[in-house]
């Protein structure tokens, strides 16, 4: 059974699209089948395989506006085991353009579900805020996972966005469950980031997966040459720290 998994946090900048790529390549080193589904108009996980979203005919935009574009017609390999439905800029005009329409947040998840999907995992890297497009991931997905900037004000975040979740519930995908949460950005050095997470640990327990992800600006560069993390540096304490956040993920979700 595919498990769909969006990555979401309304607050931008916290490792939303660094998580959805590397944890995706972590998932295919341990032979599973992943597809990558990038929501967000800006881009940034369709430029960090070196796609140009200024120059792609076929994106998410067009599997999301319309139902006769099979998913088969908007994804691409990029590695082995591993494919990407790449964002294009016009998916920004998509917020307008369905701002209108009774079934706006259900279009993903009428696409994904129309069939067997070839693989084990499904991870849906979704903007900034909580637009549409962001609705969309889910109102897709069977899981959500959330990344949490080990930084002051995360919890207030947090807070906003488990109370969109238990709404996305009760109207619109009454499956969706929570995946868990992890740390990203973390300074091992920082007492207050050590605060946070020990704030984050009281308030969510077993909600909240082991693994942090370090801090390190070397993360940077790999998306510049179009590679992960993990492909770039793959002893890195970031690849082992999202290797290990991938076993988390693969033993299941914290609620069943
Ligand atoms: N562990 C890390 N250590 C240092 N820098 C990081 C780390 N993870 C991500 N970054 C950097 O932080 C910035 C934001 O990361 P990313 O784009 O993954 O966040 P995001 O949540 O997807 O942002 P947005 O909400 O804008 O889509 C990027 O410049 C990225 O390179
Ligand atoms: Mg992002």
């Amino acid at each position: 059974m595919t498990r769909i998994i969006v990555i979401a946090n309304q607050k931008g900048g916290v490792g939303k699209t660094t998580s959805a790529m590397n944890l995706g390549l972590a998932f295919t080193e341990s032979g599973q089948r992943v597809l990558l589904i990038d929501l967000d108009p800006q881009g940034g996980l369709t430029a960090a395989f070196g796609i140009d979203s200024y120059d792609i005919r076929r994106s998410a935009f067009s599997l999301i506006m319309y139902s006769h574009v099979s998913l088969a017609r908007v994804m691409r390999p990029v590695r082995e085991r591993l494919a990407l439905v790449p964002a294009s800029i016009d998916l920004a005009a998509s917020e307008v353009q369905l701002a209108g329409a009774p079934d706006r947040a259900q279009r993903l998840r009428a696409s994904l579900r129309r069939g067997q999907l070839p693989f084990d995992f499904v991870l849906i890297d979704t903007p900034p805020g909580l637009g549409i497009l962001a609705a969309n991931g889910l109102v897709a997905a069977d899981e959500v996972l959330i990344p949490v900037q080990c930084q002051y004000l995360a919890m207030r975040g947090v807070r906003a966005l488990m109370d969109t979740i238990v709404r996305v519930k009760k109207n619109l995908n009454p499956t969706l469950r929570l995946t868990g949460l992890f740390g990203t950005m973390y300074r091992a050095d920082s007492v207050h980031a050590q605060e946070v997470v020990d704030e984050l640990r009281a308030v969510f327990g077993k909600r909240m997966f082991q693994t942090l992800i370090q801090y390190d600006d070397a993360v940077a560069e790999a998306p510049i040459v179009g590679l992960s993390v993990l492909e770039y540096m793959p002893r890195h304490p970031i690849a082992e720290g999202y290797r290990a956040l991938a076993q988390e993920v693969m033993r299941g979700s914290v609620e069943s």
